[in-house]
């Protein structure tokens, strides 16, 4: 799918630690947002100024204005330039003087950006369980891939390699064969479920349990996995939320969030999910291309275990046709 669909979503740039009053240049969508923060928060613009296209995250902030390193323009929080240094101080300033702002949230930690209106909100956690005291949130694993954010994303959905890729941790070859599955639509993604034996060392050395996995997919890039350890009560949300740097680079950042275990460090899950995540990423830097085939004629689909992704890359081509008409139902 092309960029421009995906500029009418939110996408998560950074962490909000990440962004302070020194302005700072980040990556997305194969171009690059400056942001920085004062006292009414964040804001983030293309860092690029329409007078010579000089990096605005060069500059820095005064009285709450982000000024070009270069001529010294200074453009306030709506990205209107409010002075031009090198005219009389009551010279006009002409209405197209302006960066480009973009809407900006923080949720769950991490700085959003839509570069365009977005169509929809930021995805929300399954069962709205987002700081919940029973939940325990925290970041797993945070690393650059070199691979397409959809493939980083088809990846985390697909389970059929786990008796390959995670051999004697989320599966075994004899228990390869995937029973057929039902994927549901949903307005933002979609939903599926499956139930296998886990041979986790997690559960002790040598150790299984039966676990349910419940995919929550929301397009374009966000995929929840909800583990429950059957008989136990205890529930394990493993969330990649993908942000696409440039079309063959991929940021993700995976939040494991658990509603046992809180006096165990996290260390214990963040580890194992590292380790999960360092395996796929070997398998999933050799895909070729990086970005998903346009055409789902290409590579070869197999109805069990590949439905799921098989509707992924189909919702991610009705967005991109999307843009010609612009967001959602216009
Ligand atoms: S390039 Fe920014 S003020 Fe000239
Ligand atoms: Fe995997």
């Amino acid at each position: 799918m092309t960029q421009l669909a995906l500029t009418h979503f939110w996408h998560p740039i950074c962490t909000s630690e990440e962004v302070t009053e020194q302005p700072r240049r980040f990556t997305l969508l194969d171009d690059f947002v400056v942001a920085f923060r004062d006292e009414n928060g964040v804001a983030a613009f293309r860092d690029l100024c329409i007078h010579r296209g000089a990096a605005l995250s060069l500059g820095w902030v005064r009285d709450g204005n982000l000024t070009c390193p270069y001529h010294g323009w200074q453009y306030d929080r709506s990205g209107a330039c409010i002075r031009i240094p090198s005219r009389p101080a009551d010279a006009p300033i002409p209405a197209t003087a302006k960066a480009q702002a973009y809407q900006v949230q923080e949720k769950y930690g991490l700085v959003w950006v839509a570069m365009n209106e977005p169509a929809a909100d930021i995805p929300s956690f399954p069962g709205d369980v987002w700081g919940k005291p029973e939940w325990k949130s925290f970041v797993g694993y945070r690393e650059v891939w070199n691979t397409s954010a959809a493939r980083a994303v088809e990846n985390f959905m697909d389970f059929s390699h786990f008796p390959y890729v995670h051999n004697g941790i989320l599966g075994t070859e004899e228990t390869a064969e995937i029973a057929p599955y039902t994927v549901e639509k949903r307005d933002d993604g979609l939903f599926y479920y499956l139930e296998q034996e886990e041979p986790s060392d997690l559960y002790g050395a040598g150790g299984t349990q039966r676990v349910r996995y419940e995919y929550t997919l929301v397009v374009p890039f966000t995929i929840h996995l909800k583990k429950i350890e059957i008989g136990t009560g205890r529930e394990t949300i493993i969330s990649q939320l993908t942000l696409p740097l440039t079309s063959k680079t991929t940021e993700l950042f995976v939040f494991i969030v658990r509603n046992h275990s809180h006096d165990e460090p996290d260390a214990t899950f963040g580890d194992f999910t590292t380790k999960i995540m360092e395996q796929d990423r070997v398998v999933v830097q050799s895909q070729r291309p990086e970005e998903l085939p346009e055409s789902l004629r290409e590579e070869l689909h197999i109805k069990v275990p590949d439905a799921a992704s098989l509707l992924y890359r189909q919702r991610l081509a009705s967005l991109a046709k999307v843009e010609v008409f612009g967001p959602y139902g216009a």
